[in-house]
């Protein structure tokens, strides 16, 4: 694994999210992922986590408290060791020339994030995201000259889910759809991309052990013509066409 010092950690308690900036030169592109731990004892497999921000000394990602690991990850201090591997998994495809719709909630954000990043034209990107408070939506960065719509749970915008979002819009014909996030929020992408024969894509957060192929932990059901296969997450992912994969969850 490689090795980066911690160089910046940002901490919000109120909506359980850290930005964890570590001192490494990668050369990743948008919707790949590291698999992070810290420099501790125990043995806590590597998480993986996508890239939120990068420069040319340090890359960033955006983490929500969830268990053991991230736990202890959001407790490291300035100029702790962190070990990863990566970047791993496939970069999205770019699609700067027509209107793409980014729509995530909560983590999911992060991917979305470095994909408008470096979206050469960000006029034609419009993010649907869904944070559960104010001060969630407060500690996620957004992307100069993309346009957004935000949908907060604790009700301090005109909606409260993305999913009711998404469903209220009318999406063009020729628009792109990539999500990454809760699975309600996908399957309903999934439904509106099937009812309006619309291109979507969705990025994949399966629980991962290896994340390069071999553990078999992160299979997907794929369609292939008349056959069901498998396809796995970290090799062959994160991003799917949803005219491709089942999302049975
Ligand atoms: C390709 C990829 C990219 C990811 N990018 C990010 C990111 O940018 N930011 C981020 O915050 N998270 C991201 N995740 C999810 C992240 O890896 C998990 O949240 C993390 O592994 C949880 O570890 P833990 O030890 O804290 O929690 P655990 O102790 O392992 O689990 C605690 C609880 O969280 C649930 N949980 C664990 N993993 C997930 C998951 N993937 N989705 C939903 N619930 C889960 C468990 O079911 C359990 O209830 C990504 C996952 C993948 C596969
Ligand atoms: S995480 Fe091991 S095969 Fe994908």
């Amino acid at each position: 694994m490689r090795r980066g010092k911690l160089l910046d950690i940002q901490v919000d308690l109120r909506s359980n999210y850290v930005k964890l900036k570590i001192g490494a030169n990668i050369d990743v592109k948008p919707g790949q992922f590291v698999m992070l731990k810290g420099d501790w004892e125990e043995p806590i497999l590597p998480r993986p986590f996508s890239i939120y921000d990068r420069d040319n000394i340090s890359f960033t990602v955006l983490m929500k408290i969830r268990g053991k690991a991230t736990r202890k990850l959001s407790k490291l201090k300035i100029g702790g060791e962190i070990r990863f591997k990566g970047p791993l998994g496939n970069p999205y495809p770019e699609f700067s020339d027509r209107m793409t719709y980014l729509i995530g909630g909560g983590s999911g954000y992060a991917p979305l994030h470095f994909y408008a990043e470096h979206c050469p034209r960000k006029e034609n990107i419009i993010f649907f995201i869904g944070v559960d408070k104010k001060d969630t939506r407060e500690f996620f960065d957004e992307v100069k000259g993309c346009r957004y719509e935000w949908a907060v749970e604790d009700g301090s915008s005109d909606y409260k889910t993305v999913v009711d979002l998404i469903e209220d819009y009318s999406f063009p014909p020729d628009a792109v759809l990539i999500g990454c996030g809760p699975k309600v929020v996908l399957q309903t992408m999934l439904r509106i991309a099937e009812m309006n024969s619309l291109e979507a894509y969705v990025s994949l957060e399966e629980m991962m052990v290896c994340g390069v192929g071999m553990c078999k932990g992160c299979a997907v059901k794929v369609k292939e013509g008349d056959r069901i296969s498998i396809k796995h997450v970290c090799k062959d992912g994160p991003l799917f066409s949803v005219k491709e994969v089942l999302l049975e969850w």
